[in-house]
This record gives structure tokens, sequence and C-alpha cells, in this order.
């Protein structure tokens, strides 16, 4: 996993271990936390594909002020990854383009 564990100025509260599915596969998450920072901790840093190029794009603003985190999720296109909070269960998918979902 790739979570922050200490940090000098700041201090994680970890709240309850669930599982979610991204792409099939499950994986995990404390709850409280963001999809993307949660696929981020499990190594998945590749978010969506962009529109005209199909160009792999993960986070940029983390604030939900752009598209770069766009996924589907729960059927669902187009969802802010960066500022959703994963719930258990959840089903999360990349997207290619603007809400057309991924093989
Ligand atoms: S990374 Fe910009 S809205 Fe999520």
């Amino acid at each position: 996993m790739e979570r922050i564990k200490e940090h000098p100025l700041l201090s994680f509260e970890r709240k309850k271990l669930i599982t979610f599915f991204f792409e099939g596969r499950e994986v995990s998450a404390y709850s409280g936390e963001t999809i993307a920072a949660a696929l981020h901790a499990n190594g998945i840093k590749v978010l969506r594909y962009s529109t005209k190029e199909r160009r792999p794009q993960g986070l940029f603003c983390a604030i939900g002020k752009c598209s770069s985190c766009l996924m589907e999720v729960d059927g669902k296109p187009n969802v802010r990854t960066c500022i959703t909070p994963v719930r258990p269960g959840m089903i999360v998918r990349r997207q290619h383009g603007r809400g057309e979902i991924s093989e």
C-alpha cells in the first residue's frame, strides 16, 4: 500500500477498513477516504483516459475543479473521484473520454 503513515504536521485518524471494486478487482480503503486517494494507496494512478488523445490521466487539482479524475462509479459516469468518499462495495471503473466506459 502506498499510504502516508506519518507526517510531521498532520495526523491521520484511520477509520474502519472497507473494500470496494476497481475494474473487477477488490481493493481496500479506509472509510472517509476519497475514491482517488484509496486507488492511489493501492498503486492505481491512472484514473481515466483523455477524450481526444486517449492519454492516461490521474490526479491534477485534487479539489474537484477539473476533469482529470472522472470515473464511472456504480454505473454513473463523470464522478469526480478526488472529492467523492469511498463506500463499501462500490464499483469503480476507468472512463475513456467523457462518459464512455472502458472494457
Ligand atoms: S483531480 Fe481535478 S477534479 Fe479531481
